[in-house]
């Protein structure tokens, strides 16, 4: 039905097959830092303008690829859908980042939640989907995206960002019969929304649990890996060399990367607090593993870009007996706005150059 990909190394990486280069793609690839976005932007006139409009969240998210060649593209939206979906009502404060109207405190708040309609109140997200798909002409592939329950779970607790995660983890202690409802039920609308998006023709789909790593062990497996082992035991993504890979990042994952391996989804990224070659080994094979650049080398100059680069291919190299299968070099987290878009051009070139068998 579909052509086959002008450019599948980020696929056949995520199954561990050989490629000619080690893929790459980056966490925020489309954003501020790109002076085309920010005038795409300006004319959406909100962030969620954007968000909600296929033909410009097309734009955004092919304009990264324009510029590098990038292994794959990745959806323009964001995590916050699904609880503003819920009724949350989703906001964003210029240098505050983003809001909710009506946060979820109590257990009755926990009650009233439901799993969205995807084919209505989520529908922008899948519309976004297939115009991308359309215009990218199988040039390289798509990735979807949700955040991880236990993320959700802190933004909705939180009414927003925070320091310390206070509250949710609060009620993660006070109430944790309460806290399971919550992840449960945002669990339950995960499944649905990275399902509705490989309907609409995502060719692979990244958790992000951005905030799984500020939990004690304990709690982390309680509250954060459960759910993601949920996910990826119940999502439903085909077979063989058809199968849509899962990839599960979380920042502060690296004790985890052995339960992570272990959990059925096919791809594991990391962030640069553990070496490539350990998150191999501990990974034990099982899955690709991704990552793992700290984002803050993107402001050091290009011989320093490269040497760090070049250290982390030979970390998973020599972690993995010598070879770079299943490796897909990314950031170890997303890209800041004031990062100079020549550096990633840098990056992206020595991940191919040095790579190359
Ligand atoms: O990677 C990509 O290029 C795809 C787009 C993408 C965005 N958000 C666009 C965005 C993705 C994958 C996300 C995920 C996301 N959103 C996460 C998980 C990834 C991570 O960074 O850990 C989280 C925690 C969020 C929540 C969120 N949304 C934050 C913290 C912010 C930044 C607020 C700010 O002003 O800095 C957003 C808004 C947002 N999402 C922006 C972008 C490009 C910036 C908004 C703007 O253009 O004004």
């Amino acid at each position: 039905m579909s052509s086959p990909l002008k450019n599948d190394r980020f696929l056949r990486a995520l199954r561990r097959e050989p490629v000619d280069h080690t893929p790459v793609w980056l966490m925020r690839q489309a954003g501020r830092y790109l002076p085309e976005y920010r005038a795409t932007r300006a004319q959406a006139g909100s962030f969620m303008n954007l968000a909600k409009n296929p033909e410009l969240a097309c734009e955004v998210t092919l304009q990264p690829l324009r510029r590098f060649p990038l292994d794959a593209a990745i959806l323009f939206s964001d995590i916050l859908t699904i609880p503003d979906a819920m009724g949350l009502g989703l906001y964003f404060v210029d240098g505050e980042g983003p809001k909710f109207e009506r946060p979820v405190r109590t257990a009755a708040d926990i009650a009233r939640l439901g799993v969205p309609d995807m084919a209505t109140d989520l529908r922008y997200v899948m519309d976004a989907v297939s115009t991308i798909r359309r215009e990218l002409d199988n040039a390289v592939p798509l990735i979807g995206f949700s955040g991880s329950p236990w993320t959700l779970a802190c933004y909705m607790v939180e009414g927003g960002g925070s320091k310390d995660f206070a509250r949710v983890k609060a009620l993660a202690m006070n109430d944790p019969a309460a806290m399971h409802q919550l992840l449960d039920v945002t669990t339950d609308a995960v499944i649905a929304y990275l399902s509705a998006q490989r309907a609409a023709g995502a060719q692979a789909l990244q958790l992000f649990d951005t905030w799984g790593g500020v939990l004690s062990p304990s709690m982390y497996r309680e509250f954060s890996l459960r759910y993601m082992q949920r996910i990826a035991a119940e999502l439903p993504r085909g077979e063989g060399s058809d199968r849509t890979p899962l990839i599960l990042f979380g920042k502060g994952n690296g004790a985890y990367v052995a339960d992570l391996a272990d959990t059925g989804a096919e791809g594991v990224g990391v962030d640069w607090t553990i070496d490539l070659g350990e998150a191999v080994r501990r990974s034990g094979g099982k899955v690709a593993i991704q990552g793992n650049l700290d984002p803050v080398t993107l402001y050091a100059e290009p011989d320093a870009i490269r040497a760090h680069v070049g250290r982390a291919l030979d970390s998973y190299r020599d972690g993995n007996g010598g070879s770079r299968e299943g490796h897909v070099f990314n950031l170890g987290h997303g890209m800041s706005p004031d990062m100079n878009p020549e550096h990633v051009a840098v990056m992206v070139d020595a991940v191919h150059e040095l790579s190359a068998r």
